[in-house]
């Protein structure tokens, strides 16, 4: 049977300790790509594909990401009776895109552990999972958008994944997949973060996920795996065995926005496509 995708978990519990020490005191989710901050594109995705209830799966000092998208009624106040509009506008529609369950992961045991998390709040039906340091672009159809659309055909485990450089393999959840045509592939084993040698492919796992509640039924019994933690692709790995799992290689340019240089890149690419500052920066970028 098939569902609508109408719930999806964002594990934001990381220490963002590659940005460290702009994120010592605040959440690396937080850290602006361009004018917004990094985590809102991610749900605007999810709030642009239907997704009604988000569980932010988050740790300690997090909290400006709940501030972020409650009302502030003292900036709303102050906005108003100065007319900025615009403003205005914009701040009030953060705190009104969706509704956002926070549930703590007490300790940093991995990713598959951070979704085990959300598993009260998921319940029975299949959700999406959305990795924030993932960002995709693509004007037509965002990264969840191509998932749904997969998923309508082949209804099952269903996730993100794109070529990546042999260089890189051991940074990914790499697959061993059989083509179905297009852009869909049967996958038929996954590896989390392989060496080079041991890669079954050169198609990395991105962070874009719908997944079944078999997924949590496996993260609760799988054994700590890659770097001593509960992988999210070992659960899926497990899953495979017996039901079947669908990989899409997403179309789009995406950004690694927990890493310094991927992070630059978004920033700038993001600015370079902004009505009002757009053309000044090519300018300047140009002359420097
Ligand atoms: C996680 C997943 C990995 C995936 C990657 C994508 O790794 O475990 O399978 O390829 O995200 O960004 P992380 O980057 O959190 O170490």
């Amino acid at each position: 049977m098939r569902f609508v995708i109408k719930k999806a978990v964002i594990p934001t519990a990381g220490l963002g300790t590659r940005f460290l020490p702009a994120t010592k005191a605040q959440p690396k989710e937080m850290l602006p790509i361009f004018d917004k901050p990094a985590i809102q594109y991610i749900i605007e995705e999810a709030v642009d594909a239907g997704i009604e209830d988000i569980v932010l799966v988050t740790g300690r000092g997090k909290q400006a990401i709940e501030n972020h998208f409650d009302k502030s009624f003292e900036l709303e106040y102050y906005l108003k009776k100065r007319g900025y509009k615009k403003l205005l506008d914009t701040v009030e529609q953060v705190a009104k895109m969706v509704d956002i369950f926070y549930v703590r992961q007490k300790q940093p045991l991995g990713l598959g552990h951070a979704v085990y998390c959300a598993r009260s709040a998921i319940g029975s039906e299949p959700f999406a999972v959305f990795l924030a340091d993932d960002l995709i672009y693509n004007v037509k159809s965002s990264g969840i958008e191509q998932l749904k659309k997969v998923y309508s055909e082949f209804p099952g485990v269903v996730f993100g994944v794109v070529e990546v450089p042999g260089d890189q393999v051991s940074n990914y959840g790499i697959i061993k997949g059989k083509s179905l045509g297009g852009n869909v592939f049967r996958v038929e084993d996954l590896v989390e973060k392989p060496s080079r040698r041991e890669a079954p492919s050169n198609l990395g796992i991105i962070g874009r996920y719908i997944l079944t509640p078999d997924v949590l039924s496996a993260l609760g019994t799988v054994k700590s795996g890659k770097n001593g933690e509960i992988q999210l692709t070992d659960a899926i790995k497990a899953v495979c065995r017996e039901k079947p799992v669908y990989a899409v290689k997403l179309e789009g340019k995406r950004y690694d926005t927990g890493d310094k240089l991927g992070y630059m890149k978004a920033s700038i690419e993001y600015a370079l496509r902004d009505k009002e500052v757009g053309r000044k920066l090519r300018d300047y970028l140009r002359r420097l």
